[in-house]
């Protein structure tokens, strides 16, 4: 057996996102948001499952806090719901929302838990979407607003923020594919919000500064790790493509302050550019603490024309896949990130959503998820080369903290290491969550 030591101070934790985990959709003056609406058109998600309910995490503040602190997480990501705050985006504050969040940062501070806070994780106040959402630019300064009430609510308490969590899925996956909330598909539309996003994200982040906030502030893009089946030309470049629309869409304008060249000209021939107004692209490109990164899968990928949007097909290699029918690819995790060192610099890294969806059930009180700590395991192995090789890694937050409504697919897959049971709303911590609570005690993985 080996023993792969992290580095000193590292910061391990788990993460989860407001509509996924909270419930209490119309408590204490919440709004509606974009996945309220969509969760209760029929069609739209799996089974009609909607958050409604949840988790109840709302509820339940002390009951989750408690699972972190017998986990041993140093930090907790969590994300804010906008319309708990502004329950129409903008105007009048709701203090009882605000409450709900200063009652959970009091209580992860009292357990010795960081507070790492996501801005926006997808539930948009239905208010501002019935004005075009993101494709209205006036969102992004309604967004750079509710942002600046937190930042000065949970100043020197909350040290750690993330603007936009995957831009790629807010993007493309909820507006071209239609997958998720609002559902359009519309790739010039798809394109400016992905824009507007980026400019919220630049916006928000001068405003931080401004404000000589206490802390750090970064984003939380998707990435992917798409390899070229074989060095032939039309295979590196449909493996590009695929990669290109993940990953460089979104980080070249942050580090580089311009889209890929090569995949603006595919856009055009698709019929689609982004509108650019002047000085957007600086305000995008500001200098950000930290990147946030989160990595589920890649892929070897081969030409094929007319497949897909991007002329590329994934091949099937055989390799497991998750309950999701996710390809596990975890080399892909470790090429990824020292692909983005090489891309962007040395930027500090914290691994903001890494795991793995398994539905197994609580049988005579345990759930035995081995497959779950197998593939935290492999990808933690890879997560140690890449900290070897010279990425300056900060930490790993595994998603999630428990099972909770997976978007589109409802309570259908489980990507937890705490068991939820939907009928009661019992916790049962899975073998994964004591596996996971030894690599934090000892700082260090055994292979
Ligand atoms: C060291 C860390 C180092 C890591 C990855 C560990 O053995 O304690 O400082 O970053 O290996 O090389
Ligand atoms: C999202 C999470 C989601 C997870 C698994 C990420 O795309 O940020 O909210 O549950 O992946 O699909």
């Amino acid at each position: 057996m080996q023993k792969l030591i992290f580095p000193e101070h590292f910061q391990w934790g788990t993460a989860t996102a407001s509509y996924q985990i909270e419930g209490a959709w119309n408590a204490d003056g919440r709004g509606l948001s974009i996945w309220d609406v969509f969760s209760h058109t029929p069609g739209k998600v799996k089974n009609g499952d909607t958050g409604d309910v949840a988790c109840d995490s709302y509820h339940r503040i002390d009951e989750d806090v408690a699972l972190l602190q017998k986990l041993g997480v140093k930090v907790y990501r969590f994300s804010v719901a906008w319309p708990r705050i502004y329950p129409e985006g903008t105007g009048t504050l709701n203090k009882p929302g605000l409450d709900y969040y200063h009652r959970l940062v009091d209580a992860l501070l009292a357990a010795d838990i960081e507070p790492f806070c996501t801005l926006y994780h997808w539930d948009l106040p239905q208010a501002l979407q019935e004005k075009g959402g993101w494709d209205n630019r006036e969102t992004i300064d309604h967004f750079v607003h509710y942002a600046e009430t937190l930042f000065q609510q949970f100043n020197g308490k909350i040290k750690n923020w993330i603007t936009i969590n995957e831009p790629w899925c807010v993007s493309i996956l909820s507006n071209y594919l239609g997958a998720h909330a609002p559902g359009n598909q519309d790739l010039q539309m798809a394109l400016d919000i992905g824009h507007h996003l980026l400019l919220a994200h630049g916006k928000t982040v001068q405003r931080f500064r401004q404000l000589n906030m206490e802390g750090q502030i970064g984003i939380a893009p998707n990435v992917s790790w798409n390899e070229p089946y074989s060095n032939r030309e039309e295979d590196v470049a449909a493996a590009r493509r695929m990669r290109g629309a993940c990953n460089e869409w979104f980080l070249d304008p942050l580090f580089k302050g311009s889209y890929p060249d090569f995949m603006v000209a595919w856009y055009q021939k698709m019929g689609a550019s982004v509108n650019i107004q002047p000085e957007d692209m600086a305000i995008i490109q500001q200098p950000i603490d930290f990147l946030g990164i989160n990595y589920y899968t890649g892929s070897l990928v081969t030409y094929k024309q007319g497949e897909g949007d991007y002329d590329g097909e994934d091949v099937e290699e055989g390799r497991e896949r998750t309950d999701i029918g996710w390809n596990i690819y975890p080399e892909g995790f470790y090429n990824v990130l020292t692909w983005l060192t090489e891309q962007y610099g040395d930027v500090p890294i914290y691994i903001t959503e890494n795991g793995a969806c398994y539905n197994d059930e609580v049988q005579n009180g345990k759930v035995a998820d081995t497959r779950r700590i197998a593939y935290l395991q492999k990808h933690l192995l890879q997560l140690h080369r890449a900290i070897a090789s010279g990425v300056n890694m900060k930490g790993y937050m595994t998603w999630s903290l428990m099972d909770n409504f997976e978007w589109a697919e409802g309570y259908s897959k489980r990507f937890g290491i705490v068991h939820v049971n939907f009928e009661t709303l019992v916790r049962t911590p899975k073998q994964s969550f004591e596996w996971y609570q030894q690599v934090i005690a000892h700082n260090r993985l055994e292979v």
